[in-house]
């Protein structure tokens, strides 16, 4: 029997876990992830004019705007791979007119998994974050410390963690960047949880990641159970 591949999004404040749960999410269930953030991430890297324009954006923890993020999600939500296996898009919609945007392509989730996090524990987690530049993992200088002396050495911060040019205090221009981030992440996020009511899972993030994983985890096993029970087998 052939069920239809799982479609996932997930959701939450900036550094609220998204990344963190979808490497956990995709090991176990195989679906292919697609991050609204890493996309336009690699779009800068790739030296293109919508790159250039995205980063001034990101820079500000503002939204990049709709002409670049939608068509860019929904090339990369019809590609093969993503269509077979099924998708879990992280960071994606952020805005009602995205959520329309995408329910007008014809992409429509079976579940919306918001992380919720307190807002001082964000902060902490931007602070600490550390990314692998080689195998693209996510890593906590304190609560997922790198595994070996080689893999610390090689770490990077995101730009938009450090934002240099804001304060000669580092923890001070820390939170600026995150706090902005954050502020508009606040603005936008009840307009997109009210378009999907009726398939949200909200998800206690403040606890540790295996934790946060085991109610993800939970819900989404007895999701494919209900349709099993539900849909008739050949
Ligand atoms: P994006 O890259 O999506 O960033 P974000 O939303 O700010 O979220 P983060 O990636 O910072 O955090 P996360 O939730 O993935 O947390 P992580 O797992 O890393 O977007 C960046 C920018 O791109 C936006 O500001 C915007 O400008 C633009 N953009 C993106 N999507 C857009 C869209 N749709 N439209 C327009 N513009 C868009 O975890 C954080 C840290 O905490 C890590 O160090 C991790 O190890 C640690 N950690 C994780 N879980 C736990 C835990 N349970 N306990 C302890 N530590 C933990």
């Amino acid at each position: 029997k052939a069920e239809p591949p799982l479609k996932i999004m997930i959701s939450g404040a900036p550094a609220s876990g998204k990344g963190t749960q979808c490497e956990l999410i995709t090991q176990k269930y195989g679906l292919v992830h697609i991050s609204a953030g890493d996309l336009l991430r690699a779009e800068i890297a790739s030296g293109s004019e919508n790159g250039k324009l995205a980063k001034e954006y990101m820079e500000k923890g503002q939204l990049v705007p709709d002409e670049i993020v939608v068509m860019m999600v929904k090339d990369r939500l019809s590609q093969t791979d993503s269509q077979q296996k099924g998708w879990l898009l992280d960071g994606y919609p952020r805005s009602s007119s995205q959520a329309t945007a995408l329910k007008g392509f014809g992409f429509q989730p079976d579940l919306f998994i918001v992380l919720e996090v307190p807002e001082d524990i964000l902060i902490e987690r931007v602070v600490g974050r550390r990314l692998d530049p080689v195998t693209g993992k996510i890593y906590h200088l304190k609560y997922s410390p790198p595994e070996t002396e080689e893999i610390s050495a090689r770490l990077t911060q995101r730009f938009d963690d450090t934002e240099e040019k804001a304060s000669p205090y580092e923890t001070l221009s820390y939170s600026i960047s995150a706090k902005l981030r954050l502020k508009t992440h606040n603005q936008n996020v009840s307009d997109v949880l009210s378009m999907y009511d009726d398939i949200t899972i909200k998800i206690k993030g403040n606890r540790s990641k295996e934790e946060v994983f085991a109610q993800i985890d939970t819900a989404l096993s007895q999701m494919l159970q209900q349709r099993n029970n539900t849909s008739p087998s050949s």
